[in-house]
């Protein structure tokens, strides 16, 4: 369940009209709902208890800082993959002992970083990445504390863009080397051991890869611990799916998911770790456009509208599904056409839609995608020269503006010349430089 319904046929983000968001910042942007993010958190942490437990939410899904401080505040940990999102969760006033540090290629400098900070543990992936922890901590003169992140060889049959745990993925350390690296590494000075991490895939709808893969982990903890090494924490990475669509998709809840942990890792003793992104933040969020134009093309209906592809990359990048609905409700019996619906950056995988079904809309009518609050606003980009969008943040029948929407002029001053293009002093520029203001 989500907090966008219609309301007196009006999309509503909980109780906000989401005209009234679009008359006040225009369109597009990306619009966060406080309540359906914290419920999505909740439903997370009771699904783990009884057990010792720690929902790092995985900021890659979406790195707002006002998102990451409304769950930090709830007591969620956070699961980065570069020193910018480290900086991120600590400006959102997560401390260092609640953030776990995964990602397959840290630097020397973002070691640094997160060790001067203060870091819960690192998700180490390599034996070159061992080496190095080890020797930034001890010139440190501190201890890093890690898991090994193992690779378990399980499909997690979701999209192959998106699959991380099988020999073949650049992902983590093949689970049978494991015993050995661990035996190395409890001789390096430097480190300490704090358990053992994984991360088979992502938009997972079925339960079965998971539990083929932490009953893998199970085994390897006994087996460490019969090692000598002390195993106090399970990092079960993210991966739970979400349904795109309101029809048939049903995939397995949280509370599914936590009786699953407790029964094939509960008699451990360990601390459980998990990092779901898209669970949290992806129902949470929707990304609301105008049409531009509405045209006939020669074997199709066409809505252009003023989102595209550098907004919202899922379904350039992956085929992805999002539903997209109108922001007034349609009446009952309204007819309704097949339209490709399409943004305006030049490439035909500008598409977000094919021959779906919608209501006759005219240019200025508003749409909503539905499911964007996971990786939408973050694998944005300027292409085509095309600002980012801003993002809004609403709570019961306020919105606030969490992320601004840059100005052309702020967009275009991040170039510069170089010295060899400038005019020598003294001497006027052949071509006045265009003044551009946002209109
Ligand atoms: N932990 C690690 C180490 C990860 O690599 C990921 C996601 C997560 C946690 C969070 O997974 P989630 O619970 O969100 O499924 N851009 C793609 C998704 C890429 C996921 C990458 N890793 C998409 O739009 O579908």
């Amino acid at each position: 369940m989500d907090h966008f319904l219609y309301k007196n046929k009006q999309l509503h983000a909980e109780d906000v009209d989401i005209r009234d968001i679009a008359e006040t910042l225009g369109t597009p942007f990306y619009c966060y709902s406080a309540a359906t993010l914290t419920r999505h958190y909740q439903l997370f942490t009771q699904a783990l208890e009884p057990l010792p437990h720690l929902v790092c939410f995985a900021v890659k899904a979406n790195s707002n800082i006002a998102v990451l401080k409304l769950l930090g505040d709830l007591g969620a940990g956070m699961d980065v993959v570069s020193a910018g999102e480290y900086l991120r969760a600590r400006a959102a006033g997560v401390p260092g002992e609640k953030i776990v540090f995964s990602g397959v290629g840290k630097t020397v400098e973002e070691m640094r970083i997160a060790l001067g900070g203060g870091i819960r543990q690192f998700n180490v992936e390599s034996e070159p990445e061992l080496e190095a922890l080890s020797l930034v901590a001890s010139e440190m003169g501190i201890e890093a504390p890690f898991a090994l992140r193992v690779n378990p060889d399980i499909d997690a049959r979701t999209h192959d863009k998106i699959s991380t745990g099988r020999k073949e993925d650049k992902f983590g350390l093949p689970i049978e080397r494991a015993r050995d690296i661990y035996a190395r590494a409890a001789q390096m000075p430097g480190l300490r051991i704090v358990g053992v991490d994984m991360h088979i895939g992502s938009q997972l709808t079925d339960l079965a890869p998971f539990e083929a893969a932490y009953t893998k982990l199970a085994e390897l903890t006994r087996q460490l611990r019969e090692d000598g090494h002390t195993i106090e924490r399970l990092d079960l990475g993210g991966g739970l799916g979400i349904p795109y669509t309101r029809s048939n998709e049903t995939p397995p809840l949280p509370s599914d998911y936590g009786a699953m942990v407790r029964r094939v890792l509960g008699d451990l003793g360990c601390e459980i770790e998990i990092e779901p992104g898209r669970l949290i933040a992806g129902n949470a969020g929707i990304l609301v456009s105008s049409v531009i134009w509405r045209k006939s093309g020669g074997a199709r209906e066409f809505l252009i509208i003023d989102a595209a592809m550098n907004d919202l990359l899922r379904p350039a990048m992956y085929d992805a599904h999002h539903d997209i609905i109108p922001v007034v409700e349609p009446a009952p019996g309204e007819p309704a056409v097949a339209v490709d619906i399409v943004g305006p950056v030049c490439e035909s995988g500008d598409t977000f839609a094919r021959q779906r079904a919608m209501p006759l809309l005219q240019s200025g009518d508003l749409v909503a995608f539905r499911s964007a609050g996971a990786y939408g606003a973050v694998m944005a980009s300027e292409y085509n020269s095309r600002p980012l969008i801003p993002e809004v943040l609403v709570k019961n029948d306020q919105f606030a503006v969490i992320r601004r929407r840059p100005s052309y002029d702020e967009m275009l001053a991040r170039d510069s010349l170089p010295a060899w293009m400038q005019p020598p002093a003294g001497e006027e520029p052949e071509t006045g430089q265009a003044q551009v203001t946002e209109g």
